[in-house]
């Protein structure tokens, strides 16, 4: 296996970025980590300037979409110290959407060595106090020049950073779906590659139009059950039982998801993980026990929906209490990652 490369730069551009107003994902850090897949082998793992790459225009990656990605957060607490949260999860879930793209599983060592030197390199692009992260984004794409329709045999792998406030600027609202869907049966659903996301832009187009931020998609077959926002999974409370959708081959296995429902069992907050109906939650409206829905992710860590449209049906959420749910898991989730409470399930990585 090769060294890591170290190519540090000499003026940093921090300067000139206003850390007051970041939209999510416009600006970048000095740096960035790349590895090469050539002859059946990861090899160059190389930390250099940030900027444009040179492809081949007929690198798989554009005309297949051979292409997954992850989404991660670096924070740091009042002494400086950078922490990850459950990164070997991000680590992991990147091979697994790999695999099912059929790209090269990317070694461990380099993951882990490439991500936190490239940390270390950024560390003053990652501010202190809650609500300031770095956004991570590590990804693969297929790049051997060749359009015929198999699977690439050479592919680059790279990490980039983006300092970040919130995902969602304003409020969101949201439209259940009923005609596009995300994902089906046996398909790629539960993996975070680059299509998923594509696939959802026009729809998601027409909800804005209708001044609705984001869709929550439904069951492909019979569009009667609610599964997963596409940027965020999606949490119901109804009275005080937490409720999501069973992760599958359609959904993704967020982070952020599992976290909340362990988080929950911690301070016995009921849960029930099992298929949400769209009739159930139109009905639990009417009849007043529906309290809150939220939304669930890296990016977006806990992101309250205030209301939500089905057909002619139309439904603002109650004002939120002092005891909302999405309050307490967003703070409870911040505080470990800020590294200001127990960690008690060692969801944060320091890196060193
Ligand atoms: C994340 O939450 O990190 C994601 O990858 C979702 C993306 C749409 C920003």
């Amino acid at each position: 296996m090769t060294k890591l490369t170290i190519n540090s730069v000499k003026n940093s551009k921090i300067d000139h970025v206003n850390f007051n107003e970041l939209p999510f994902g416009k600006v970048f850090t000095d740096h960035m980590f790349s590895c090469d897949y050539v002859n059946g082998e990861w090899v160059n793992p190389t930390i250099s300037e940030y900027g444009p790459i040179s492809l081949d225009p007929s690198a798989r990656v554009f005309h297949y979409g051979q292409a997954v990605f992850e989404g991660m957060k670096a924070y740091k607490d009042e002494n400086d110290d950078i922490f990850l949260f459950r990164p070997e999860d991000n680590f992991d879930r990147i091979n697994k959407s790999a695999h099912r793209l059929a790209i090269p599983e990317f070694p461990k060592e380099f993951f882990f060595e490439g991500l936190e030197q490239l940390l270390l390199l950024e560390k003053e692009w990652i501010k202190t106090g809650k609500g300031n992260s770095l956004y991570i984004r590590p990804f693969v794409i297929a790049t051997q020049p060749a359009i015929s329709a198999s699977p690439a045999e050479e592919y680059k792998f790279m990490i980039i950073c983006s300092p970040a406030k919130s995902y969602y600027a304003g409020e969101v609202r949201v439209i259940f779906a009923e005609e596009y869907s995300r994902s089906a049966n046996g398909g790629v659903g539960y993996a975070k590659a680059a299509g998923n996301y594509g696939a959802q832009f026009y729809p998601t187009s027409l909800a804005h139009k209708e001044g609705y931020q984001q869709i929550i998609w439904t069951d492909a077959n019979t569009h009667e059950y609610l599964e997963e926002a596409g940027t965020m999974n999606i949490f119901f409370r109804v009275n005080d039982t937490l409720i999501t959708a069973p992760t599958s081959d359609r959904i993704l296995d967020g982070i952020t998801r599992k976290s909340v429902l362990q988080l929950a069992k911690d301070n016995n907050i009921a849960t029930e993980v099992r298929p949400v109906s769209v009739a159930e939650i139109k009905e639990a409206a009417n009849n007043g026990s529906l309290k809150e829905i939220f939304g669930s992710g890296t990016a977006a860590v806990i992101n309250p929906i205030l209301g939500f449209k089905h057909g002619d049906f139309k439904f603002e959420l109650p004002a939120l209490t002092d005891n909302n749910y999405s309050s307490f898991f967003k703070k409870a989730l911040n505080d470990i990652q800020y590294n200001l409470a127990e960690d008690k399930h060692q969801w944060r990585h320091k890196v060193t």
